[in-house]
């Protein structure tokens, strides 16, 4: 997507690879939205280290990350000898898998490229292979995302009011986004409307991410507290829900997201709201049989007890951040510990379509897909 750095507007996608430097690229989302930077990271140990401490994140741009962080792995290694090579790749391989475990992207974007690697006879035809899988998957996801939104414009009409959870605009992705391809299709047929972005606490993804790029975009939007999207609802005023998704069950149609997602789907059916959620096709885990067994992620208890943010606002023309002073506050008792579960799951029955590359589904119509 476009984004104006220094007064000037330019392409940028999350994700990206310099293969010279066998480098991962990534937009450092830890500074959004006060600072735009864009970070090389030489190592796959590093990148899985960037998965884990969200430098990137959201599941298709970790899936992404994942799959150039096993070619960059792959490509690292010296030597000749095939069955040394493998074992090195499978040490990446698990490196990267565990960086974050509820999404399921990273695995399938994985298992793609080592099914494309193994047509290769020699170490460096598997090394070239594996990167040029990963480059497959970071087009792929963009043309997903693009998919998406054709297949989701025709829901967003004149005057909606649509609301978000999290971020599942381009930043989580390669380019473009699952839940805001459908807002950026529907912008680009001329159409008016408006954004409610959840807070998302704790990390704050859509008062962050989401408001920063509806806002390079130039799409109307609010900002709001995660527990007023029930108050919005109850006086009619949220028309369409759009979510996306770190882990469908393609068997069951349950979908793990963004802690809170589950509690706004519920409110949605509580008040009539059609509740969507927008997928790439690697978001679809096709083995699992329950959404009780998806592994939730627990993160540290500090992003409940504070919050991050700038002490005051940058300078337009400033050096961002660095001037802005990016800090954590304290917000809660100090003896006090925290829980913090980072997904739930929301069951079918409150869901009312997926949105895919290749149309809308009802959750336990997802088989269709397979065909
Ligand atoms: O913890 P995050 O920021 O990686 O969580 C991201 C979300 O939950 C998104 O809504 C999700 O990844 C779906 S869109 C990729």
């Amino acid at each position: 997507m476009n984004v104006t750095v220094r007064g000037r507007k330019r392409p940028f996608r999350t994700v990206g690879f310099d293969t010279a430097k066998n480098a991962v690229l990534l937009v450092e989302q830890r500074l959004l939205p006060h600072e735009f930077k864009v970070v090389a990271i030489r190592d796959f140990r590093a990148t899985a280290a960037a998965i884990t401490d969200m430098v990137v994140r959201g599941a298709g741009a970790i899936g992404a990350t994942a799959a150039y962080g096993l070619a960059q792995g792959a490509r690292a290694f010296r030597g000749k000898d095939l069955s040394k090579f493998i074992a090195h790749v499978d040490v990446v391989q698990r490196t990267l898998a565990e960086a974050r475990p509820t999404a399921v992207d990273p695995v399938n974007a994985m298992i793609d490229v080592r099914a494309a690697m193994a047509a290769g006879t020699t170490v460096a035809e598997q090394q070239s292979l594996a990167l040029s899988a990963a480059q497959h998957f970071a087009d792929e996801d963009v043309a997903h995302c693009r998919g998406i939104g054709i297949h989701g414009a025709p829901l967003i009409r004149d005057g909606m009011r649509v609301l978000t959870h999290c971020n599942a605009g381009w930043l989580a992705f390669v380019d473009i986004g699952t839940a805001t391809a459908p807002l950026y299709a529907a912008q680009s047929l001329g159409r008016k409307f408006h954004v409610f972005c959840d807070e998302t606490r704790p990390r704050c993804q859509g008062a962050s991410l989401t408001a920063w790029e509806l806002a390079q975009q130039g799409i109307a939007h609010d900002v709001i507290a995660d527990n007023a999207a029930g108050h919005l609802m109850q006086r009619g005023e949220v028309d369409l829900v759009i979510v996306g998704s770190d882990r469908v069950l393609g068997r069951t149609g349950e979908v793990a997201n963004k802690i809170g997602t589950y509690t706004k789907a519920v409110l949605a059916h509580r008040h009539k709201i059609p509740f969507y959620v927008a997928i790439p096709l690697s978001t679809i885990d096709w083995q699992m049989a329950s959404g009780m067994d998806i592994p939730i992620e627990e993160r540290s208890g500090e992003e409940v007890l504070g919050a991050w943010g700038v002490v005051r606002a940058a300078k337009p023309g400033s050096r961002g951040l660095a001037a802005a002073k990016r800090s954590y506050v304290r917000i809660a008792n100090p003896t006090s510990t925290a829980r913090n579960p980072g997904f739930d799951v929301t069951p079918p029955e409150l869901i009312t379509g997926i949105i895919t590359p290749l149309g809308i589904f009802k959750p336990h119509q997802l088989s269709k897909l397979l065909r």
